[in-house]
């Protein structure tokens, strides 16, 4: 990685919307803790996007509070990076709506995350869920972030926030770069982890199935279990990718486990190539406990201590706001308003 300009700044984001999965660990939460090595971090908790589909009013709460637990407990340090609740600095909600007066309709019919989510449900869908992508740009333009680690489901989203954010620089700042291009980063091991029941599904909160996805809370037993039951298909493992195409079981396990040890899948192939599943997935259970047990342990030590965990959201949202702030107030003046 190159030295970062002053100008360069990572922000990113995870709905506070139920149990965090080993996709969100692997596609997005790993790289905020390694990116704060490089960068100024702004890890925000999006409950504002979490309430585009109804959401208990008590378990969003504590949710809010289990995602900044599952922040802290990954290795993300509260004293240097800003860790806060989208919800507390009202910057997201006021540049969001500067920017859905910005945004295009067919921009927005063209998002295939929403087009998923509602299938032909989409007249009975919330306009905020609609709407959903334009609130993530006003996130990441709200503090002129140029880096933004995600899965790759939410690549689209970024191409959006790169389209606003052209759109307003040439209609209101006279094509000066008030607002910074965005660019995604995603790990290719593990841009998209899939379900351990579906090798063709993406790993989900929403999956019925409890087997599809293992949980950062998730206890050893239970991970063991998981991964034995996982998916498979009746070869043995291939030498090298290429013979892993057409086998997406066989590819998303290759590829949790070399996003787990941080190694690229050839090298897995070349250790377990040729051998069954059985001794893999031992391994990979092994792999997988070692790394997310002392995780779940010290996320569920945190949520029991809700006055510390309040006391940092507190704290990034007064360093969040201090950063928004003069960036919305530009933006206001380049629009025209008072
Ligand atoms: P969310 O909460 O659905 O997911 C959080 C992060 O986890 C990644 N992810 C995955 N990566 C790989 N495989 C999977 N199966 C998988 N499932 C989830 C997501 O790509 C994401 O990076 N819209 C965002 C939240 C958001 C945001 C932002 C992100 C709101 N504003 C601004 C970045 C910048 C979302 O719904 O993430």
């Amino acid at each position: 990685m190159t030295t970062p300009t002053p100008q360069e700044r990572v922000f990113s984001g995870v709905q506070p919307s139920g149990d965090l999965h080993l996709g969100n660990y692997l596609g997005a939460i790993v790289q905020f803790v390694e990116l704060q090595r490089h960068y100024q971090c702004i890890y925000c908790i999006v409950d504002l996007h979490a309430i585009t589909v109804w959401q208990e009013p008590e378990r969003l709460r504590e949710n809010i509070r289990a995602t900044a637990a599952a922040y802290i407990a990954a290795g993300i340090d509260p004293k240097e990076q800003v860790i806060f609740a989208q919800s507390s600095v009202t910057a997201h909600a006021e540049l969001a709506w500067m920017f859905n007066c910005v945004a295009r309709i067919g921009w927005l019919n063209r998002m295939t995350q929403f087009k998923e989510k509602v299938g032909k449900n989409r007249e009975n869908a919330s306009v905020g869920l609609y709407v959903y992508p334009v609130l993530m740009a006003a996130d990441i333009l709200a503090y002129h972030a140029t880096h933004v680690p995600v899965g790759e489901d939410q690549k689209q989203h970024l191409e959006l926030a790169r389209d606003i954010a052209a759109k307003f620089n040439n209609d209101f700042a006279g094509g000066e770069v008030f607002f910074p291009q965005p660019e995604p980063l995603i790990t290719a091991e593990a841009c998209r982890v899939m379900s351990l029941r579906d090798g063709k599904s993406k790993m989900s909160k929403s999956d019925a199935s409890e087997m599809s996805r293992i949980l950062l809370t998730d206890d050893a037993e239970s991970i063991v279990r998981k991964i034995q039951k996982a998916k498979t298909d009746a070869h043995p493992l291939p030498g090298e990718v290429a013979g892993l195409e057409g086998r997406p079981e066989a590819e998303n396990l290759v590829g949790i486990f070399a996003a787990l040890e941080g190694v690229k899948r050839e090298e897995v192939l070349r250790r377990y190539g040729g051998g069954n599943f059985a001794g893999f997935k031992k391994d990979l259970a092994e792999v997988a406990v070692a790394r997310l047990v002392p995780m779940g342990e010290e996320m569920r030590r945190l949520c029991g201590d809700a006055d510390y965990l309040d006391g940092v959201l507190q704290d990034g949202a007064s360093r969040a706001e201090s950063l928004a702030r003069p960036i919305l107030n530009r933006a206001r003046e380049l629009v025209g308003l008072p």
